[in-house]
């Protein structure tokens, strides 16, 4: 035996000394995923449970792109890898991956099954399986620079045209000012980069023009009048109120950007509440938030997001991951999550909990924003989401690169997505 062997059972007794207290302590994987604070919040909510219970948790590092997240899992799964006990899935994915997961119905008792939204347990619920248990629950919002809009005379925009006037005005009174950081400084930064997240803004530029990605029917409806200006008009603002980067922004870097000063107004999850106002943050104080703008014939809404935790059905040990997922889903991990990270809960009586409206007051006019979240069609879809999206926000990034224009791009798009519907059957 090698000194290097001995030194590494050495090391591992230590580990399993330390964890004496349970018969046979077992170490589970869990994949979350990774934008802003998530994989800390991931690491300190697993420990708990871990030092509780005196088994261990390992933490597996995910791309931060959701749908490149998606076909990590995807590959892992297809070949039945027990490397993942837990994962962290989309609010969009039951429909592509539920059949890799362990029905969670068994593991977890209805009472506390039933106090979650139940359109959140609908959305993770497939041909009768509980795929995975609601983790936190996303929305698009506008963030606005409280500071810049009231010096410069400037209500919260309430349609896309006054969110292009207000951006542009603001920008131009910086310059005039010469203020701090002016040159740098653009109008709005959102998720225009080719992935699911400009899929999300997508989605809310044509609702909010009245219109839709799928008609009633399930036949595309991204080739309609509404669609069409909805993106073009988001293909106006690029090189004018948004800088021609943001064709390669994800959260972060639009986060990055807004957070540093440098933006009037973005497009963001919640979770960039709590960094811009955080601790070091140069605009912390100075934002506000406000339901997405509204176009001509449409309404404010924002894509319905989240996430949720399902156990792998390759996993050595679903009893004991569904217990952690029980744990890391409850109301105090969730509480947890939501004052450190403004991860909206799933449960509704959390947005009544008082230490959670002290520490994080916007959860109150928050919970009303996500109820009345715009999903994407991923559960009309099932398995086949993933390619519809990407049909979508190939069409729409190349509109907003100038690449063709939307309604051919559109159109183009439509077709291709009319022949995925194999026999106008989703
Ligand atoms: C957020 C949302 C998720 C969405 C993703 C897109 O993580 O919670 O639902 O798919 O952003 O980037």
């Amino acid at each position: 035996m090698s000194a290097g062997t001995k030194l590494l059972i050495a090391g591992a007794m230590v580990a399993w000394a330390g964890a004496a207290q349970v018969s046979a302590a077992a170490t589970l994987t869990i994949a979350c995923a990774a934008v802003g604070i998530e994989q800390r919040l991931c690491r300190d909510g697993a420990g708990a449970w871990a030092a509780r219970t005196g088994h261990r948790v390992t933490l597996i590092q995910t791309p931060s792109l959701a749908n490149e997240r998606l076909a990590l899992f995807q590959q892992l799964l297809a070949a039945g890898s027990s490397d993942i006990d837990v994962l962290q899935i989309d609010v969009i994915w039951p429909g592509t991956l539920g059949r890799y997961f362990t029905d969670l119905s068994p593991h977890i008792d209805a009472e506390v099954r039933a106090r979650h939204f139940a359109a959140l347990i609908d959305n993770y619920t497939v041909d009768g399986a509980l795929t995975a248990m609601p983790w936190y629950g996303d929305v698009g919002l506008l963030y606005y620079r409280k500071d810049l809009l009231t010096r410069y005379g400037h209500g919260v925009p309430e349609t896309w045209d006054d969110l292009a006037a207000t951006a542009a005005a603001v920008v131009a009174a910086e310059r005039a000012e010469d203020a701090e950081g002016a040159a740098r400084m653009v109008g709005y930064v959102f998720q225009g980069k080719a992935y699911e997240g400009l899929t999300c803004n997508a989605l809310e530029w044509i609702v909010s023009h009245g219109g839709a990605i799928l008609a009633a029917d399930g036949s595309p409806a991204i080739d309609r009048a509404p669609a069409v200006r909805a993106i073009e008009t988001a293909a106006s603002w690029i090189g004018a109120i948004a800088p021609k980067g943001v064709l390669n922004y994800a959260e972060e870097e639009a986060r990055g950007t807004f957070q540093s000063g440098q933006a009037v107004f973005m497009r963001n999850w919640p979770y960039a509440w709590a960094l811009v106002n955080g601790a070091g943050s140069p605009v912390a104080g100075k934002v506000g938030i406000a339901p997405l703008p509204r176009g001509e014939g449409g309404e404010r809404v924002g894509t319905l997001g989240g996430g949720g935790l399902a156990v792998s059905k390759f996993s050595a040990h679903p009893a004991l991951a569904a217990d952690l997922v029980a744990d890391l889903t409850g109301y105090d991990e969730q509480i947890r999550r939501a004052i450190a990270g403004a991860f909206n809960p799933t449960l509704p009586a959390a947005y009544d909990d008082p230490d959670l409206l002290r520490a994080q007051p916007i959860m109150a006019a928050l919970r009303p924003v996500l109820t009345g979240a715009v999903a994407r069609p991923a559960r009309i879809a099932g398995d086949r989401y993933n390619a519809l999206s990407a049909l979508l926000w190939n069409a729409v990034h190349d509109s907003l690169a100038g690449r063709g224009d939307a309604a051919g791009n559109l159109e183009a798009a439509a077709l291709r997505i009319k022949r995925l519907r194999r026999g106008g059957q989703w």
